[in-house]
């Protein structure tokens, strides 16, 4: 068969800053700035061909051809791409996550970076790094972060052309861990895209915004300083901010489940101990305990020994995207 296929891998990433809530939500223009780091041992590896003989999108994810939300979702993001781009042709995409999907772990994160990647070569269409990070974000806000290596931080940004994310500091600048805690691997409830439209409705998320400025410059000055201890404050400030928004939009949002409560105070009595160690949550039960490379073994241990948690997946700070693989019939 005649086609040209295009592989791109990405990493999710986790923030530390979060994201919650749009200015536009249909060019998911963010309410407020964020900072994240990538996660290295997670990815999702995406083939894209063009096949002149399919007469719809076609998408594979894990080995399963999706019909439902997954596939829509993903047709109306190629709709925008080929508007944005002047193409017509469908496409064939095949994905697989090396981590569970919808458990908390951004996996629409790793999957828009992965499919932008992968279409920006298989169009040809060398575009800078900050270019790339804004057409990942109309896929989902955060797979913007998961195009920079490393840690990132995702400047608001007035317009498409401008919200995009750029690198803080280089992965190895400072070996920082995620253990994550898995609580539960089903997908959550209330998706994030659904979340984001609610933030408004929450009387907390307009001085969560006001404050976020002010976060965001702790954040980064902790990471480029490697300060654990301002980091930890921030991060677990930062992620109680945006679940107490989410609690009381409307209707409410409540991610937690009681092992998500006993594993935050379980990362206290930590660091109360000594180990650097900090909580934060996304969109989901699973708890990210963001630690260093001297802690990251006794989290680890740690977390196993809580009852309710299914098992723990860690992960060092990681790089970009990348392209794998190019084949061209020609
Ligand atoms: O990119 P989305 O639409 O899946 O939103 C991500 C939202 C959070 O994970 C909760 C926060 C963040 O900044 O990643």
């Amino acid at each position: 068969m005649n086609t040209y296929s295009v592989t791109a891998k990405a990493h999710p990433n986790i923030a530390f800053i979060k994201y919650w809530g749009n200015q536009d939500d249909s060019l998911r223009l963010p309410s407020n700035g964020s900072i994240s780091m990538n996660l290295a041992s997670l990815s999702t590896t995406t083939t894209v061909s063009i096949n002149p003989k399919l007469n719809s999108d076609s998408l594979e994810l894990n080995g399963s051809t999706q019909t439902g939300p997954p596939l829509r979702r993903t047709q109306q993001y190629l709709n925008l791409l080929r508007k944005i781009f002047k193409r017509e042709e469908f496409l064939d995409i095949k994905s697989t996550n090396d981590f569970p999907m919808s458990a908390g772990i951004a996996s629409s994160a790793s999957a828009f970076a992965a499919l932008s990647t992968a279409i920006a070569h298989l169009y040809r269409l060398r575009l800078q790094q900050k270019e790339l990070s804004a057409i990942a974000r109309l896929g989902s806000g955060s797979a913007c972060r998961s195009i920079p290596p490393g840690y990132c931080e995702w400047k608001t940004g007035s317009s498409h052309e401008v919200s995009f994310a750029i690198t803080i500091a280089p992965e190895h600048h400072w070996a920082l861990w995620d253990c994550i805690a898995l609580v539960e691997s089903k997908p959550k409830e209330v998706s994030s895209t659904k979340g984001h439209s609610r933030a408004d409705s929450s009387p907390l998320q307009y001085a969560r915004i006001m404050d976020t400025p002010r976060r965001l410059d702790i954040c980064r000055t902790a990471i480029i300083n490697k300060d654990f201890g301002s980091l930890s404050e921030i991060i677990e400030l930062d992620s109680n901010a945006m679940h107490a928004v989410m609690m009381t939009s409307k209707p409410p949002i409540m991610y937690w489940q009681p092992t998500s409560l006993l594993i935050m105070h379980e990362v206290k009595n930590m660091r109360h101990k000594g180990i650097a160690a900090a909580y934060t949550l996304d969109a989901g039960s699973n708890v990210h305990v963001i630690c260093t490379e001297e802690s990251y073994q006794k989290v680890e241990d740690n977390l196993q020994d809580i009852p309710g948690v299914i098992e723990v997946i860690k992960s060092p700070s990681g790089g970009g995207a990348c392209l794998i693989q190019s084949k061209n019939p020609n």
